[in-house]
């Protein structure tokens, strides 16, 4: 969410949105595109008021769009006196030049918004740490010679810090602020990977929460453990990652977490800056993919944008349920339809509690098909200390020369322990 005092600080700068459309992008995609553009901008505390697009064949490397339509964005922002034009593609740094020559408005990319929308959403020191460090490996390419004029980063849209931090525009400067902030994340990280193990000893097992921003995340974190999340019809109003304990009636405890929304374009940089925040990703047993069943021109592409980052993440390994959310939008035989697809989904209204109950019981059946009891020769001590680092065991016993061990595997990682399946280990259903 974005406080409103943050947003009139921002000071409602007047936007003009420019899309360009190459082959192989259809209408809708490219309709839905401009229409999470202007959310972003919405978030980011811009009104946007013109929307300027081109059919290419490819970007133009100098000005991204033809010169006449360079001067049709000209003719735009004067018309609506916007102060900003923003991109819906990431600008190389010579278009980011040749633009801020072109056009009489401050120029800002899709990857700039996202960034700036990041720095007003995060709220933990290690949120605000990976975004300034997000920021500033966007901006350093970004800077020519000594450094540029403060008075161009100065808290517009676009160029906002994150916290109290004033950039310090210097490439050299910049560069030991990241080395700085690189070592501070990698402390914060090692501090919440001993939480990790805390909750790993604990044996219980750990449900993310993964989809498109705003399929209904938080929505159903709440749902799900009352835990009082903020829900925004807003993009990226969970940043942070959340955890609650989750007592399942017929199965286990869980500790369920919410995450950052993906969107297309992610910025590379965002993904990479994002890693520990994502690593409960990556530790879960079981990812919950949450997706907005309603807007069916695009769901395909918003489906596959998700898997392409947890793919980047290195979390296609790990068991997963597909959610399809906010059925009381969809008719019936729509949802048929998507269920022949995205076979073996479960169809939920987070809003409405619809269907919650079958995805508890999918989660606990999941759950207990990841815990195995494995049969570890005694003297093979060295894999059982592998067998603590790779998942949660939860209890041992010793059967003669046989240890019976009882772990809780994430499903990539157990194909590494088959020899040990052998007679009598089994999967708990
Ligand atoms: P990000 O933080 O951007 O990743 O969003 P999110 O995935 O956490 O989505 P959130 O829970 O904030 O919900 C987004 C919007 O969808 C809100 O306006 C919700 O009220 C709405 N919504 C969520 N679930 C449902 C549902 O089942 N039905 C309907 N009609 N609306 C829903």
């Amino acid at each position: 969410m974005v406080p409103t005092a943050e947003r009139e600080r921002a000071g409602g700068e007047k936007a003009v949105l420019v899309g360009v459309q190459l082959p192989g992008t259809s209408d809708e995609e490219m309709a839905e595109s401009l229409e999470e553009l202007e959310a972003l901008a919405r978030t980011a505390g811009a009104e946007p008021e013109a929307t300027v697009t081109q059919k290419l064949d490819a970007y133009n490397p100098a000005t991204v769009l033809g010169r006449g339509k360079v001067e049709d964005v000209n003719r735009a922002t004067r018309a609506s006196q916007a102060d900003l034009v923003i991109f819906d593609n990431e600008l190389t740094v010579t278009q980011q030049d040749r633009l801020s020559d072109a056009l009489d408005a401050r120029v800002v990319d899709r990857t700039a918004l996202i960034l700036d929308i990041f720095a007003l959403h995060a709220h933990t020191g290690e949120g605000k740490t990976q975004v300034e460090l997000a920021q500033l490996s966007y901006l350093l390419p970004r800077i020519r010679g000594r450094g540029v004029e403060l008075s161009r980063l100065g808290g517009g849209i676009g160029t906002r810090g994150p916290g109290e931090t004033k950039l310090e525009v210097d490439r050299r400067r910049i560069r030991r602020r990241m080395h700085k902030l690189e070592g501070d994340l990698s402390q914060m990280v090692a501090v919440r990977a001993t939480q990790r193990k805390r909750r790993e000893r604990a044996g219980l097992p750990g449900v993310c929460l993964v989809g498109y921003t705003n399929s209904g995340k938080s929505t159903l974190l709440n749902r799900l453990t009352g835990a009082g999340v903020v829900v925004e019809d807003q993009l990226f109003s969970t940043l942070d990652s959340t955890s609650r304990r989750l007592d399942m009636a017929d199965g286990p405890s869980i500790v369920i977490s919410d995450t950052v929304g993906f969107i297309r374009k992610l910025p590379h940089e965002l993904v990479a800056a994002f890693r520990s925040t994502l690593e409960v990703v990556m530790d879960a047993d079981l990812l919950v993919h949450v997706i907005d069943a309603s807007r069916r021109e695009t769901l395909q592409d918003r489906v596959r944008s998700v898997e392409e980052v947890l793919r980047d993440l290195g979390a296609e390994g790990i068991s997963r349920i597909n959610a399809l959310n906010k059925t009381d939008l969809v008719e019936r035989g729509e949802l048929d339809r998507l269920l022949r697809v995205y076979e073996g989904s479960v169809t939920i209204s987070a809003a409405g509690g619809a269907g919650i109950g079958s995805l508890l019981l999918a989660i606990g059946e999941s759950l207990a098909a990841t815990v195995l009891t494995l049969r570890v020769p005694a003297g093979r001590g060295e894999v059982l200390s592998r067998l603590y680092r790779d998942g949660a065991v939860l209890r041992t016993e010793l059967d003669g020369e046989t240890m019976m061990v009882t772990v809780r595997l994430p499903g990539d990682a157990k194909e590494r322990y088959r020899e040990f399946m052998g007679d009598g280990a089994k999967t708990t259903h």
